[in-house]
């Protein structure tokens, strides 16, 4: 069993998307994976999925029921991949590593693309609905890009 874990910066949009997705695709692909998300703020720290991105997902046939948390140095110890969605978040995320040998655990989920449509997952917080959706397919594109790449 792989644990995965996505990153963004309010794990309320971008990172629940994503595990959302991954969860979807590998049980599609009866691959068993554990998947969770995290924040490296702690701004919306036990809260729900943004309702935008839950409505967004969800019509797209994807399962949002996430709660907010933040990143902890543990996640390092505990999952064997962390995804960052953008760079600031990479960046945030190498500050709470704590310790050296663990840092190659952590990538840019936009590495796994194979169509390379973006370098990152714009953050879609301030934005309109269309970012929203756009976020959704880029990070479709990441995950089959990630479990066609990946051994599970
Ligand atoms: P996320 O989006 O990092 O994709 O969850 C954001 C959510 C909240 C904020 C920024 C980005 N915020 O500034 O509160």
């Amino acid at each position: 069993m792989k644990k995965v874990l996505m990153i963004c910066l309010g794990n309320i949009c971008r990172s629940p998307t994503a595990e959302a997705i991954l969860r979807k695709k590998a049980s599609e692909r009866n691959l068993f994976l554990e998947v969770d998300s995290a924040g490296t703020s702690a701004y919306h720290a036990g809260e729900k999925s943004d309702a935008r991105s839950i409505q967004h997902a969800e019509a797209r046939g994807y399962e949002m029921n996430h709660f907010a948390r933040q990143l902890t140095p543990d996640d390092f110890r505990n999952f064997d991949i962390l995804l960052a969605m953008d760079l600031s978040n990479f960046r945030n995320s190498l500050n709470i590593c704590p310790e050296e040998d663990l840092i190659s655990k952590l990538r840019m989920i936009t590495d796994y693309d194979p169509l390379k449509l973006a370098k990152e997952i714009p953050d879609p917080y301030f934005g309109g609905a269309d970012g929203f959706d756009k976020v959704i397919d880029l990070l479709e594109s990441c995950v089959d890009g990630f479990l066609a790449r990946k051994k599970f």
